[in-house]
């Protein structure tokens, strides 16, 4: 029998693939070491920009930390990194010898955020899909985090592929829902609901921000009911919110009341989730 010659352009294709799976293995293989030492990873996440994503990350994190927990947050919310101004920090991550990245810590919490690597604060980024997931790539593989009970994620809003990419680049172990009360904002709650539900990730919970008389109250109860989820709680539109110098938990009882609760029913979901 006579042998095929060699193709080398099919050869070299071959061997472009097979570097391009061994990087992807080493970049996974990299994230879950740079990550082995978290205990729970919590995506905050909502249908549309403006729910209060940012503001429900940093005073979870901040009332994690506050009962005794080791607490970090990651903000991948790329055309928005937030954090990085609601948690008061100025200075950017220290880089090691190892040229990894130590976040910042504030309020007794640990912070990394895309935002430190934005030019100016009111410059929008735009990117595109493989970019997205190359930075968060670097970002997970370089930051040094330590022991962690809780990393808090606030992820980038909406069911397009920016969200989705940075979904799929995270190993989260559940989703917090932010949503406002009102039905529309349901409808889009639902929808993002229904997106995370396709990446196999657990919903451990929704909570109704901006509750009270103003907007109304309900949606996160019902959209709760409808679809079997645990309600983790309301917090209510507040003026407590316009004094930004600090996480406005530390600021406002009525505020840090409210997160407490909700912190103490998402533990128990995680309780129940990892004895179930
Ligand atoms: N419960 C609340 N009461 C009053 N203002 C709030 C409340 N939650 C958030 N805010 C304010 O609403 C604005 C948008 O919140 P933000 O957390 O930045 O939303 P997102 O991250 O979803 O875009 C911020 O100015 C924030 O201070
Ligand atoms: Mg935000």
């Amino acid at each position: 029998m006579t042998q095929k010659p060699d193709n080398p352009a099919q050869n070299a294709q071959a061997r472009a693939k097979i570097e391009s799976m061994k990087r992807q293995f080493e970049q996974r293989r990299a994230i879950s070491s740079a990550l082995s030492s978290v205990k729970n990873k919590i995506g905050v996440y909502s249908g549309k920009g403006g729910v209060g994503k940012t503001t429900v990350s940093v005073n979870l994190a901040v009332t994690l930390a506050e009962s005794g927990k080791s607490v970090g947050i990651l903000d991948v919310d790329i055309d928005c990194p937030n954090v990085v101004r609601a948690m008061k920090i100025f200075e950017p991550p220290e880089m090691a010898e190892d040229k990894r990245l130590v976040p910042p810590s504030r309020f007794g919490v640990s912070v990394m955020s895309m935002g430190f690597f934005q030019q100016k604060e009111d410059e929008a980024i735009i990117w595109r899909g493989p970019m997205v997931h190359n930075a968060i790539n670097q970002l997970l593989q370089s930051t040094v985090w330590g022991e962690l009970d809780f990393l808090i994620v606030d992820l980038p809003p909406g069911t397009s592929d920016g969200p989705l990419t940075v979904m799929q680049t995270l190993d989260l172990d559940g989703f917090v829902i932010v949503t406002a009360p009102q039905e529309l904002a349901m409808i889009d709650a639902k929808r993002s609901i229904n997106m995370i539900k396709t990446l196999k990730v657990d919903v451990l919970g929704v909570v109704e921000n901006f509750s009270g008389e103003i907007f109304g109250t309900g949606a996160g109860q019902d959209i709760c009911n409808e679809l079997e989820l645990p309600f983790l709680g309301k917090l209510g539109l507040s003026p407590d919110y316009r004094d930004e110098s600090k996480p406005t938990v530390l600021t406002s009882d009525t505020v840090r009341d409210e997160y407490r609760l909700v912190t103490s029913q998402l533990e128990l979901e995680l309780t129940k989730k990892q004895t179930a």
